[in-house]
């Protein structure tokens, strides 16, 4: 990646504001030459927790992608198929070694059935264009397939319905690396009520191949807080060290 392109991401994050006293090339320059962290421990993530009989062996798992999107377009198993306009399945390339994954679509994204295409979107393109990845390279997914009502959380027995999808979706795609943005991703797919900040900076793990996953703040919540960039770009980097080292 040129320098030129470089900066051109890193201030599209935003990221050039932190340095004030220096010229924006330098600025540029001297983030991308940060060392990268050293990638943390290993560490697994929690056993899954038991699950009812509804999600304990979920038909969906020897579903094809055409099966499956025909699966979850036609889902009524929880009360937000009342109120959703559309499904929103996922999207990327179905080759993809990055797996990014967020929360539930928004208004924008249950408009036009498709993840992260909305304000927050944006700035989750920048934020993957800023270590090289281009949308259309990457499979994003969330872990709802319904709008929740005025964006509330997720209810956790609306997640638990809905993560046999991502289940399968993530079987299906095998990615080598999951970049899992915002805490409600995070916490349902670790099975855990820790933080961004305590889970960010580690290496976990998902499901029986082990994937690498590394957490990150959510894009929507670095519009409203752009102060955690800086940390965010701190992940990003730490994912991509992750996933280099394979
Ligand atoms: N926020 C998410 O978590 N997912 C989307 O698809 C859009 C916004």
């Amino acid at each position: 990646m040129s320098s030129a392109q470089r900066q051109e991401y890193l201030n599209a994050l935003g990221l050039q504001t932190w340095t004030l006293r220096t010229s924006g090339a330098a600025v540029a320059a001297s983030i991308a030459a940060s060392p990268v962290p050293t990638a943390g421990p290993l560490v697994e993530s929690a056993a899954a927790p038991a699950v009812g009989p509804e999600v304990a062996a979920p038909r969906e798992a020897a579903y094809d992608w055409p099966q499956l999107r025909e699966r979850v377009a036609t889902c009524t198993r929880c009360g937000l198929s009342a109120t959703r306009t559309q499904t929103v399945f996922g999207v990327g390339n179905l080759q993809a070694e990055w797996l990014v994954v967020g929360e539930a679509p928004g208004a924008d994204e249950d408009r036009q059935g498709e993840p992260f295409v909305g304000r927050a979107g944006q700035l989750l393109n920048s934020m993957l264009r800023a270590i090289g990845l281009a949308r259309e390279q990457v499979y994003i997914a969330n872990v709802l397939k319904c709008r929740p009502p005025q964006n509330r959380d997720p209810l956790p027995k609306e997640a638990g319905q809905c993560l046999p999808f991502l289940d399968r979706q993530i079987a299906l795609l095998r990615p080598k690396i999951m970049l899992v943005v915002g805490r409600i991703a995070a916490q349902n797919l670790l099975h855990t009520d820790a933080k961004v900040g305590t889970l960010r900076q580690q290496v976990h793990t998902f499901g029986p191949a082990h994937v690498p996953l590394v957490v990150t703040y959510h894009p929507a919540y670095l519009l409203r807080s752009p102060a955690e960039k800086r940390k965010a770009w701190e992940d990003l980097k730490f994912a991509r060290e992750v996933f280099a080292r394979g």
